[in-house]
C-alpha cells in the first residue's frame, strides 16, 4: 500500500479512471470498485450535483439524516433535522427537547448579528498622517464598493463600519482595515471577501494617488484580505428554566436538590478547567454541528468561532451558565453562531433545502436560536447523565447496533442481541462473544 510516488493529473482523470486508480492500490480491486460505486446515486443528474460539491469525488460518504422532534423554542414547535454519526446525540437532543417542552421550552434571543472582515497590510509611514486621512479613505471604501454592496443594502444589510487598527505594537508597520458587516440571511463569506478584496485595491490606490504621502508612504503591502470566522458579535442566547422540584420528573433524577447541586458544580468545573471545558463544549457542538450540517452550514467555521469565544478572557471555559436561586433552575448557553439560510449549500444540497423547509424556512436569526437550543439540549442531557448514572450505559446501548453491524449480524441475531443486552453491560468484547456463542449454539442445534 505504501507508495510515495507523486501523482500528477489525477484531477483530470474521469471519475471511473479515478476509481480504478484508487482501487488498483488494493489486491481486491474489483471488490473495491463495486463497493465505491454502490454508494453513488442511481440518478446521474443527482450524482453530478454531489460530485460538484467537492473535487476528485469517487463516491458518496453517507451520514444519517435524523430528526429530533419536540423542540419548543419561543413558543414555536420545531422538528429539527440533525446529521451526525454519534448514535446517542439525536436521542439526547430529542429527550431534552421533550422534557423542556413540558416546562415552557427554550427561550432564545439573538443579541447581535455583526460579522467581521480584515485587510491586513504593512505600511511604513507616519501613523498620524494615515489617521488624519482615514475618514476620506473610509468614504472611498464605502462608495467605491457600492457595485458589490447595493444588493445586500436593498435587503437591509451591507457594510456597517470600517476601522483603521494600528497593530504596530504587535508587528512593525502592521495595520488593519477592520470592517463589520450585516449579511442578513446569508452566512456572507463571499460577500465579505469580495468587499475586502476591493478594499485592498482602493487602499493601494489611496497611498499611490494622494500627494500628501511621500516616499515609501506611497506604497503599502497588502498581506491578505479575508473575513474573520471569529464573530463574537454574532451572538445568540438560549435558556431553559423550571422549579428545582420539577426536575424530579427528569429521567435518572431521584433527588432534585442533590441533582442541581451536582449539576451546578459540573458547570462550574467546566468554567474553571480547560480539560473539562473542551469536552463540555464538544457536547454542545454535538448538537450545533449536527444542525449546521443538516442545513448546509459551515460547521468548521462555527466550531472555530465557538472555541475562540470560549477562550475570550484568556482561559478556555465552558459556554453554558447555570443559576440556581429562589428554587429556580435556569440553564443558558450564549454562543456566537454565524449561520446562513440562503446561498451556498443551503439551497443546493437537496437535503439541506429540505431541512430548511422542515424548519419553516427560517431566517438566519431564527436558525441561530434553533441551533443554540439544540446545543443546550445536548449539553443538558450530557451533564444530567454525567452527574447521575454516567454516560456509558446509554452510550453503549446506542452503540450496540453499531457493534452488531460491524460484526455483520443478521436480523435474527440482532433481535436476540438487543433483547439480551437490555439488562447487560455492552462492550465490543461482550457483544462479539454473545454473537459467537449464539452462532455456535445454532450450528450445534442444526448439526
Ligand atoms: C460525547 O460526545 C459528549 C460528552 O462527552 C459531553 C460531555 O462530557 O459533556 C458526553
Amino acid at each position: 500500500m505504501t507508495n510515495n510516488k507523486i501523482l500528477s493529473g489525477f484531477s483530470r482523470l474521469t471519475k471511473d479512471e479515478k476509481i480504478e486508480m484508487v482501487a488498483g492500490r488494493f489486491g481486491n480491486t474489483g471488490e473495491i470498485i463495486r463497493e465505491l460505486k454502490s454508494y453513488l446515486h442511481y440518478d446521474p443528474e443527482k450524482q453530478r450535483l454531489f460530485d460538484e460539491f467537492s473535487e476528485n469525488t469517487i463516491s458518496n460518504f453517507y451520514f444519517p439524516f435524523a430528526i429530533a422532534p419536540n423542540f419548543l423554542i419561543n413558543d414555536k414547535m420545531y422538528m429539527v433535522p440533525m446529521v451526525i454519526e454519534e448514535s446517542s446525540v439525536v436521542a439526547a437532543a430529542s429527550n431534552g427537547a421533550k422534557y423542556w417542552a413540558t416546562k415552557g421550552g427554550f427561550k432564545a434571543r439573538v443579541i447581535s448579528t455583526t460579522k467581521v472582515g480584515q485587510v491586513h497590510f504593512i505600511w511604513q509611514g507616519e501613523v498620524e498622517k494615515l489617521q488624519a486621512l482615514f475618514p476620506m479613505l473610509k468614504d472611498d471604501l464605502i462608495s467605491k464598493t457600492k457595485h458589490i454592496t447595493a444588493n445586500m443594502e436593498t435587503r437591509g444589510g451591507g457594510i456597517l463600519d470600517i476601522e483603521l487598527v494600528d497593530m504596530t505594537d504587535e508587528m512593525e508597520n502592521y495595520f488593519q482595515l477592520k470592517a463589520s458587516f450585516d449579511t442578513r440571511n446569508a452566512m456572507g463569506a463571499n460577500f465579505i471577501n469580495s468587499c475586502l478584496e476591493e478594499f485592498a485595491v482602493i487602499l493601494k490606490d489611496h497611498f499611490a494617488k494622494i500627494e500628501y504621502y511621500t516616499g515609501q508612504e506611497k506604497t503599502c503591502c497588502v498581506i491578505m484580505s479575508i473575513m474573520s470566522n471569529y464573530t463574537p458579535e454574532c451572538l445568540v442566547k438560549t435558556e431553559v428554566e423550571c422549579s428545582v422540584d420539577c426536575l424530579k420528573h427528569a429521567e435518572d433524577v431521584t433527588d432534585p436538590d442533590s441533582f442541581v447541586r451536582k449539576f451546578e458544580k459540573a458547570v462550574r468545573i467546566a468554567q474553571i478547567d480547560p480539560y473539562r471545558a473542551t469536552t463540555h463544549n464538544k457536547g454542545i457542538f454535538n448538537g450545533i454541528d449536527a444542525v449546521a450540517l443538516a442545513t448546509g452550514n459551515d460547521f468548521r467555521a462555527i466550531e472555530a468561532c465557538g472555541h475562540a469565544y470560549a477562550a475570550r478572557d484568556g482561559r478556555y471555559r465552558g459556554l453554558t451558565d447555570v443559576d440556581i436561586s429562589n428554587d429556580k433552575f435556569k440553564y443558558s448557553l450564549t454562543i456566537p453562531l454565524s449561520l446562513g439560510t440562503v446561498g451556498g449549500l443551503t439551497s443546493l444540497h437537496p437535503l439541506a433545502k429540505f431541512s430548511m423547509q422542515l424548519l419553516g424556512n427560517p431566517s438566519a436569526v431564527e436558525l441561530m436560536m434553533i441551533a443554540a437550543s439544540v446545543g443546550l439540549a445536548n449539553n443538558f442531557g450530557a451533564i444530567k447523565s454525567l452527574v447521575t448514572r454516567g454516560i456509558q450505559v446509554g452510550h453503549m446501548k446506542m452503540h450496540l447496533l453499531n457493534i452488531l453491524n460491524s460484526i455483520k449480524v443478521n436480523e435474527k441475531e440482532k433481535d436476540f442481541a438487543v433483547a439480551h443486552f437490555a439488562n447487560q453491560k455492552v462492550s465490543y468484547h461482550s457483544v462479539n462473544k454473545f454473537v459467537t456463542d449464539l452462532r455456535k449454539e445454532h450450528i450445534e442445534k442444526v448439526g
